[in-house]
């Protein structure tokens, strides 16, 4: 018999979510292939065996019975680096300030911009150690980060450092994304900015990063001027993210789909043809429910709409200090509860999907043989009872690469 370091075992429901290795779409979002008291055995970092009365010598033996194994949640878009907070804003919100207007008036973004550049590198980690440490506690074992909060060159490079040393330090694995172009500094006219964004951040950013976005919106970088970004980021290899059509269809979408996007993230605006095109070139939508929320919006990411076009949906928190969240369990509650996706959709988007979204999916998102060893055990007996006992933690233990954490 061969020894093992972990050998979890009589899972109650072990979600495996099994299938095709590429975005899911449609039907597929429902099959989490289930096995019913599952095992499941892990040796250096890596799932080594699947199924059902596993035999194994294990170091560690994990008795599962009465819960759920599934996937480590993967939260594909997060502002995870910032400094400060922003709770006043809902004071503001709550007389009415839209979330432009509070942005408009030198408030929002500009507001946590502030804080961010005056913040040390070691502030800045201390303060991501915190929430990634409470995203972990929650289930989530990898994510990805964006910058955003520094708009010039020293302070989006300071961010990026941050995010790279972060990915070294701390267990959940990090996935930066460059977004210089989430606001225009009042120092510039946009043009400039965008030229500068171009011209000097783009060469100096360099190995920082996996992904470009921009904050494609009314008011904020227009559809051409997002694509001019996202084309200038791919000669440095930086793979095109949109946040689109958040407040107002500007066209996003559809940009996401002519630019080769890997996701267009947000889309409560998007036009059907954007969506379709979406769908027809397999590109991920991002929803962040956690954020109309958060606003008191009570409009959503047309989410049964998306899925029935045969766009790929994945969930997200959007943790940012406009919408302050860690956890994607509740994210899940959000995508059934307000946006009508089916607990097994929902999960399929916070594991699988959400794996896609960063170019991950060889090494995460299902449990198959071969893959990591990122985890979760939920002490609840089914995988319905996720967006159901709503507001607790649910997870028991969390194993990130065949370590529990
Ligand atoms: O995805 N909408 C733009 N960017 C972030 C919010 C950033 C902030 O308000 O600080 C988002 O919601
Ligand atoms: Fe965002």
């Amino acid at each position: 018999m061969e020894n093992i370091d972990i050998l979890i075992k009589n899972a109650n429901e072990l979600i495996t979510l099994k299938g095709p290795n590429r975005p899911r779409i449609m039907e597929e979002l429902k099959n989490l292939s289930i096995i019913k008291n599952g095992s499941i055995a892990i040796k250096d970092s890596k799932i080594i065996d699947i199924g059902k009365n596993l035999k194994y010598k294990a170091e560690k033996i994990i008795d599962a019975s009465g819960k759920t194994v599934l996937p480590g949640f993967i939260d594909p878009h997060t502002h995870v680096v910032f400094a400060g907070s922003r709770e006043f804003e809902l004071d503001m919100k709550l007389k009415g300030l839209s979330y432009m207007d509070i942005l408009n008036s030198g408030g929002g973004i500009f507001y946590t911009v502030n804080k961010t550049r005056k913040a040390s590198e070691k502030d800045l980690l201390s303060q991501s150690i915190c929430r990634l440490d409470k995203m972990l506690t929650y289930g989530t074992t990898t994510c990805e980060a964006k910058s955003g909060y520094g708009l010039n060159i020293e302070s989006e490079m300071k961010i990026l450092k941050v995010q790279e040393k972060l990915n070294k330090e701390h267990k959940i694995d990090i996935v930066s994304t460059f977004l210089g172009a989430h606001a225009i500094p009042k120092e510039y006219k946009v043009d400039e900015y965008v030229d500068i964004i171009i011209n000097d951040m783009l060469p100096k950013i360099r190995g920082l990063a996996n992904f470009c976005d921009v904050f494609c919106e009314k008011g904020v970088f227009t559809v051409e001027q997002s694509r001019h970004i996202l084309e200038a980021g791919k000669d440095y290899n930086l793979t095109p993210k949109l946040h689109a059509d958040e407040i107002v269809d500007t066209g996003g979408a559809l940009l996401s789909s002519q630019i080769g996007a890997i996701s267009a993230d947000h889309l409560l605006m998007s036009s059907d043809k954007g969506l379709r095109q979406m769908a027809k070139k397999r590109i991920i939508g991002v929803l962040l429910p956690g954020t109309p929320f958060s606003l008191m919006q009570n409009i959503y990411a047309p989410a049964r709409k998306m899925i029935d076009f045969g766009v790929p949906v994945a969930l997200a928190t959007d943790l940012n200090p406009n919408c302050w969240t860690e956890n994607m369990q509740f994210i899940i509650q959000l995508a059934c509860l307000n946006m009508k996706m089916t607990p097994a959709e929902a999960i399929t988007g916070a594991t699988f999907n959400a794996a896609c979204a960063l170019g991950l999916n060889d090494s995460i998102g299902s449990l198959e043989m071969g893959k990591q060893a990122d985890i979760i055990i939920l002490d609840c007996p089914n995988y319905k009872f996720l967006p159901y006992h709503i507001g607790v933690n649910l997870v028991d233990t969390v194993i990130k690469k065949g370590t529990i954490v």
